[in-house]
Formats: structure tokens, sequence, C-alpha cells
């Protein structure tokens, strides 16, 4: 796992004034696991990356991985301990002259592992990013969406125990996103993986991410398991993972129903409380996915209950039950006193 503790970094800014970036930022990756780090341009995260991959000496803090504080080392112990964290940028910087398979290669040849070895780690890699048909095809023959998938495959070359993707999705259109998603979901399942995955796009943090820490000027403001953060309410973080559009519905009871990260929300929850507590029940706009195996998200609702004997305070208790947290939006005034 990677541990990062109270990472502090500052630059000298061209006017020769020292700048803060990173603010003391505190981070564990199990091994296993995705977590995602997002935040606006020019928060922070690509120098944290920077200082994770080591290609910036931090100013205070420290980078454990597995126990082990890289930001002390220098010299060859630095060259031999940066091995244990795989990087892959935005656009893959694959050397133009070489092939997919030489791509993959060349930390191998580097390190000056036998041909041998290199030829059996370099297939295998081949195989696990699904490019075996294209290992010799240069970079300008293969798509955005494969050109990553090299630079996956060169960046676990040397069996990193980390691997730090800083937009690595960027750009590419929606099914090669999730394309290089799936890949890294199955490198964490296969290999043990401590993932960390820069994005600015929610889609990638939702379909991938174990958890997500939101960095603002140079701190974490918000971090959580994404399946609580979706199921707390009052969490940005939650909102944005899920943006809701929903319709107006003038004088009507409307809630918002948040499905609870902590039991498996039946599908057929509006029809069964529609039915024993005669209420319709609208839909006004909604964004439910499964995430981690169990659906997600949050609805809109409007309530219009057709029998006076029952009320939102009769329903409230099998909502609940039911795994969902609900808020009240709007009450009119009429139904104000029955709740
Ligand atoms: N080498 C440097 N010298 C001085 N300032 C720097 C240096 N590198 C980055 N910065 C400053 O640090 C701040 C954060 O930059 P960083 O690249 O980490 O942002 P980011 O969160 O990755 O943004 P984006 O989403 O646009 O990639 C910026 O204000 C930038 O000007
Ligand atoms: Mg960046």
């Amino acid at each position: 796992m990677i541990e990062i503790d109270d990472l502090h970094k500052s630059y000298r800014a061209p006017d020769g004034q020292r700048s803060e970036v990173l603010k003391g930022i505190s981070l564990q990756v199990p091994a296993g696991s995705i977590t995602a780090v997002v935040g606006s341009s020019g928060a922070g995260k690509s120098t944290l990356a920077k200082c994770i991959s080591l290609l910036e000496q931090p100013t205070s803090g420290s980078i454990r991985v597995n126990g082990q504080d890289l930001s002390r080392l220098s010299g060859e112990d630095l060259r031999r301990e940066r091995r244990a964290i795989g990087t892959v940028f935005q656009s893959s910087a694959l050397l133009q002259r070489k092939t997919a398979w030489q791509n993959i290669a060349l930390p191998l040849v580097y390190l000056g592992v036998v041909q041998r070895d290199i030829d059996k780690r370099v297939n295998t890699l081949l195989e696990a990013v699904g490019l075996t048909d294209k290992a010799h095809f240069y970079p300008s023959q293969l798509s955005g969406g494969q050109r990553q998938r090299v630079g996956i495959a060169r960046a676990l070359a040397l069996n990193p125990s980390v691997l730090l993707a800083d937009e690595a999705t960027s750009g590419l259109d929606p099914d090669a996103t999730e394309s290089i998603l799936t890949l890294l979901k199955q490198l964490r399942d296969e290999y043990g993986l401590s993932i960390i995955l820069i994005t600015h796009e929610m889609d990638a943090v939702r379909n991938a991410a174990d958890a997500v820490a939101e960095i603002k000027h140079g701190k974490i403001v918000q971090q959580g398991q994404v399946r609580d953060l979706l199921a707390a309410p009052d969490s940005t973080l939650g909102r944005q993972l899920f943006p809701l559009k929903s319709l107006a519905a003038e004088g009507a009871l409307r809630l918002l129903v948040t499905y609870a990260a902590t039991q498996p929300v039946a599908t057929d929850w509006i029809s069964r409380i529609s039915q024993q507590f005669n209420v319709q029940i609208d839909l006004l706009g909604g964004h439910v996915e499964v995430v981690g195996g169990s659906l997600a998200g949050r609805v809109e609702i409007a309530l219009r209950f057709n029998n006076a004997a029952h009320t939102l305070h009769d329903l409230l208790p099998h909502l609940h039950q039911l795994g969902l947290i609900i808020e009240v939006l709007t009450q009119p005034l009429l139904l104000k006193e029955a709740v």
C-alpha cells in the first residue's frame, strides 16, 4: 500500500516568491484498491503526482510504499525504490520511433534485464493490456486508447506495487475511457495494485474508484469511500458524482431520495410503496446506477396521497427500512400539518 503523510510542496515562482502548492496532503491507498484524486485545474493534482512518483522532491512530509519512506532516499536507493511506483500520464509519452513492444521493454532494457526475461515479461504485459496483436505497431499506428494501454503496460514493466495515473483517460472517447478503466480495475484485482487515479471526470470516479479525495488549493477538502459519499445526502462530492436535474412540480410534496450504501435497495420500491400507501409517485429526475454491485444514486419524486388516511409521516419509516435516505425538498402548506 501507499501512505502519504502531511505532504508539503513549495515552488519558487518566476517572480522569486515561494508559493506553497501542496499544504499538507495525507492519503492512504491500500493494496487492491483505487483512489481517485479530483479537483479543479491548478488545485495541485499533478504536483501531487510528481511528488508521489518522486520526479519532484517534496518540501516536507513522507511517502511510504509498503512501509518504506521513499521521500528520504537519494541516488541509487531512490532509483531502486522508485520502481515500486509505475506512472502513466495523459499523453503516455511513448517513443515514436519504437514499437509498442519496444516501448514496454524500455524500463527492462535500462535495468539490464536479460533478453529472454524481457521477451517473457513484455509478452505477458501485452497480453494483460490486450494488445498482443499490436506488438509491432508504432505509436502513430495506434489509437489514443491503445497508446494509453502501452503506457500502462510500460508503467507495469518493473512490477510496481503502486500505479499512478494522471489524467490517463482525458481526451479519450467514452468507449476507450471505459475500457482503460476496466483494465485498471482488472489490474487492481489481479495484481493487488494500489492505484491512484487523478482525473477531472466524475464518470471515471463513479465507474472505477473505491475511494475519492478532493483537492482544493493544495489541501484535501473532502475524502471518503465512494459508496459512503454517494449515500451522504449533504456531501458535495456525492452530488458531483450523481448530478441531478429534475422537473419542477408545483404544489407537490417533493422528496430527494438517496440510495444508502448500507443495504441493497430493492428495484421495485416505488411500486411497493405506491400500493401499500395508496400514493401516486411521480419521478421528476434521477441518476441511479450500479456501483460496487448494488444500486447507488439519487432520485427526486413527487408524492400525492390518494387517501387521507396515509401521510408522509407513515411513509418515512418504511422508506428508511428499504435503505433509502429521505430529504423533504418542498412541502405544500396543506400537507405540513399532516407531517
Ligand atoms: N515547476 C513549477 N514551478 C512553479 N509553480 C508550479 C510548478 N508546477 C506547478 N506549479 C503551480 O502549482 C499549481 C498547481 O499545478 P498542478 O499542475 O499541480 O495543477 P493540477 O491540479 O494538476 O491542474 P490541472 O487539472 O489543470 O492539470 C499551479 O498554480 C501551478 O502554477
Ligand atoms: Mg494536472
